[in-house]
C-alpha cells in the first residue's frame, strides 16, 4: 500500500481531471447508450493505465510536465480499456466488474456491443484529434490486437496442447499491446528519440505481460469480493492460464479434470485445489518478476528523474497485488 501511496500520490491532480474529463468525453445522442457506457466509468477502476501514461509523459519530457495531448492520451487509453473490458465480460459471460454488475448484465448482449463499440468509436475520434499521425498508428493496431487476443482465447478452451508460450502471446494481444503502444505514445508526444521511444514501448509490454499473468494469479487465490469480479471463473471458461499451465506437469488428476471440462459439480473446487497445493502459482509469480525486471531494465535507456523511479516502483506494486 506504501508503494500505491506513493506512486498515486505523485499523480493525484492528474487522475482527478482525468476522471472529471471521461465523464465529459463520453457523449451519446441516445439515453441508453450513455447510460451503459457510463456505468462502469462512475464505477472507477484502478486508472492504471492512465497512472503509466501520465507518469510517463513526466518521464520522457525535459521539464517533467504532462502536456494537454498527453492527458488527453491517458484518457484515451481508458477508453479503450473499458470498451475491452464490456465486450470481454460479454465472452467470458462475467456478470460482476469493478464491484458492479457488468453491462451485458444491468441492458443486454446487444447493448453491451454497441456500447463497447461506441467507446471503441469514441476513442478512435478523439485519437485523430491528436493530429499527430504517428501515435494514431501505433494506439489504433491496439484495438486490432484485443481482437486477435480474444479469439486466440476463445478457440483454445479446455486445450490441453496449448502452451506458456502460447498464452504470453494471446496475453500480448489481449493486455499487453495497449500499455505498451500508450506508453510509447506517450513519450511520442514528448519527441525523445525513437531508441527511447520504443524502451517505452517495451516498458510497457513487459509491465502488461507481468500484469496479466498477476491477474490469472489472483483468479485462483482471490475472493471475488477483493476482485470486485468474479474469482476462478477462468478456470471454469476452459481459459488455460500461467499457474494452470505450470502446473499441468506435476498434477496428472488436474489433467484429466479439464480434459472432461469439469464434468461434475465439484470439479473446479478440486481443480482449484489441486493448483493451490503445487508449485505453478510460485513459477507464475517467478515468471512475472522476470518480466518486471524486464521492464525495469528498459527504463535504464532513460535519463534519470523522480518519474523514472515511481515507474520502476510501479512494478512492485503489479506484484503486491498477489503478495
Ligand atoms: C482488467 O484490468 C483486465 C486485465 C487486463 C486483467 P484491470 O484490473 O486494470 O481493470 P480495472 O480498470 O482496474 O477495472
Ligand atoms: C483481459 O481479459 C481483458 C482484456 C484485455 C480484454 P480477462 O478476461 O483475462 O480479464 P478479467 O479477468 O475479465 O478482468
Ligand atoms: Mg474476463
Ligand atoms: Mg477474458
Amino acid at each position: 500500500m506504501v508503494i500505491a501511496n506513493l506512486v498515486f500520490a505523485s499523480i493525484e491532480n492528474d487522475l482527478s481531471i482525468l476522471n472529471q474529463n471521461l465523464q465529459n468525453m463520453i457523449g451519446a445522442r441516445h439515453p441508453v447508450l450513455y447510460a451503459a457506457a457510463e456505468h462502469l466509468f462512475t464505477a472507477g477502476g484502478k486508472r492504471l493505465r492512465p497512472a503509466i501514461v501520465l507518469l510517463c509523459a513526466k518521464a520522457s519530457s525535459m521539464t517533467n510536465n504532462i502536456s494537454p495531448q498527453q492527458r488527453r492520451l491517458a484518457e484515451i487509453t481508458e477508453i479503450i480499456h473499458t470498451a475491452s473490458l464490456v465486450h470481454d465480460d460479454v465472452l467470458d459471460d462475467c456478470s460482476t466488474r469493478r464491484g458492479i454488475q457488468t453491462v451485458h448484465s444491468v441492458f443486454s448482449t446487444k447493448i453491451a456491443i454497441l456500447a463497447g463499440d461506441f467507446l471503441f468509436a469514441q476513442s478512435s475520434w478523439y485519437l485523430a484529434n491528436l493530429d499527430n499521425l504517428q501515435v494514431v498508428k501505433v494506439i489504433s493496431k491496439v484495438i486490432t490486437d484485443f481482437a486477435e487476443g480474444e479469439v486466440r482465447q476463445g478457440f483454445v478452451r479446455f486445450d490441453l496442447q496449448f502452451s506458456v508460450e502460447d498464452y504470453i502471446a494471446k496475453s500480448f494481444y489481449k493486455t499487453g499491446s495497449l500499455i505498451a503502444a500508450s506508453c510509447q505514445g506517450s513519450a511520442m508526444l514528448s519527441t525523445v528519440n525513437a531508441n527511447v521511444t520504443n524502451e517505452f514501448y517495451m516498458y510497457g509490454r513487459y509491465m502488461g505481460l507481468a500484469f496479466q499473468i498477476i491477474d490469472d494469479i489472483l483468479d485462483i487465490v482471490g475472493s471475488s469480493n477483493d476482485l470486485g469480479k468474479p474469482a476462478g471463473s477462468d478456470l471454469k471458461q476452459g481459459n488455460l492460464t500461467a499457474p494452470v499451465l505450470f502446473s499441468l506437469p506435476e498434477e496428472t488428476g488436474l489433467i484429466n479434470l479439464i480434459g472432461e471440462e469439469f464434468s461434475d459439480a465439484d470439479d473446479i473446487d478440486r481443480a482449484l485445489h489441486l493448483i493451490r497445493r503445487g508449485s505453478g502459482i510460485q513459477q507464475a509469480k517467478d515468471l512475472a518478476s522476470e518480466y518486471l525486471q524486464a521492464a525495469i531494465s528498459c527504463l535504464e535507456a532513460v535519463e534519470e528523474s523522480v518519474s523514472v523511479n515511481i515507474l520502476k516502483k510501479l512494478t512492485l506494486l503489479v506484484l503486491e497485488r498477489v503478495s
